[in-house]
């Protein structure tokens, strides 16, 4: 079978280790692609010396031009500035819309059909932008977020009940910020709900820090954002596309009217395969859930219409 083609948008810390990442995992051949000459051309070469010893042979190449991009078949959206210690991801808003407004728009006139994954922030808003300006149908765009955030509420069940993340499955729902929704109901360890497992004080805890998970590594970090969770997101659903998994998984879906929220796009779990999202899951909320769900969309509509693109 041919191999698929990648192509990532922003050769810093997340774009390149996402573009790493895609290379030692075999998923394709990859475009990093920058504004910032000789960039994406140096991370480049310095992956493909490593592939001798990490035994790939996908091509790699490092690009300034949304020419040689043509016909991708994913396309990864991770250009933009990052967050600096005291900074919301709505600080962000005004100058990455821009950023990815343009990049939409040159993204689209070279891989008309590619599907796109937005993971500039604030992601929700940001996913919605490329929308408008790649015109995608809402099956063939998504913005990556719920994977990094349950990865997060993952991790830390896992810390917590000392057992192996392999058996931890973690919900998180709702946009990418402070009103996210970590749902424990449905967190689980082999199968039994995290509330049957810890204390609420416990659970209220590790949601508390998987809400600002972000934060604390801005906060440690103090020059920039994570990008190791990220990037393996990123390449967890492009493995679920390119591999045909029909995976489970919580991202940032346009909603048409599921969960009751229309024209914006949030995050909830959908099934993601070669041909896109093929499914949105709606799970059967208590009146609490819910409401924490609309408070999130709530968030997400206000920060759209600030948008000035
Ligand atoms: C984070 C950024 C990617 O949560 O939003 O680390």
């Amino acid at each position: 079978m041919a191999k698929k083609k990648i192509t990532v948008v922003g050769a810093g810390n997340v774009g390149a280790t996402t573009a790493q990442l895609l290379a030692y995992k075999k998923l394709g051949n990859v475009c990093l692609l920058d504004v910032l000459e000789g960039i994406p051309q140096g991370k480049v070469l310095d992956l493909m010396e490593s592939a001798p010893l990490e035994n790939f042979d996908c091509k790699l190449f490092g690009l300034n031009s949304y020419e040689e991009t043509a016909n991708s078949d994913i396309v990864i959206l991770t250009a933009g500035l990052a967050r600096k210690p005291g900074m919301s991801r709505e600080d962000l808003r005004d100058k990455n819309a821009e950023i990815v407004k343009m990049c939409a728009e040159e993204v689209i006139k070279y891989s008309p059909d590619c599907f796109m994954i937005v993971v500039t922030n604030p992601v929700d808003t940001m996913t919605w932008v490329a929308k408008k300006y790649s015109c995608l149908p809402k099956n063939r765009i998504l913005g990556m977020a719920g994977v990094l955030d349950s990865t997060r509420f993952r991790s830390f069940i896992s810390m917590e009940l000392g057992v192996s993340n392999e058996d931890v499955h973690a919900t998180v729902l709702g946009l990418h910020g402070n009103d996210m929704v970590p749902m424990p109901r449905f967190s689980s360890v082999a199968g039994i709900p995290i509330t049957e497992l810890l204390p609420k004080e416990k659970i209220d805890e590790m949601i508390e820090r998987t809400k600002k998970g972000g934060a604390e590594i801005v906060q440690l970090l103090k020059t920039g954002s994570a990008y190791y969770a990220p990037a393996s997101s990123v390449v967890n659903m492009v493995a679920s596309i390119v591999r045909e998994k029909n995976r489970i998984l919580p991202a940032a879906a346009f909603l048409d009217g599921e969960y009751g929220i229309k024209g914006i796009f949030m995050g909830v779990p959908l099934k993601l395969n070669w041909s896109g999202i093929e499914e949105i899951i709606e799970l059967p909320l208590t009146e609490d859930e819910r409401k924490q769900l609309m408070s999130s969309a709530e968030a997400v509509r206000k920060s759209v219409a600030s948008l000035k693109v």
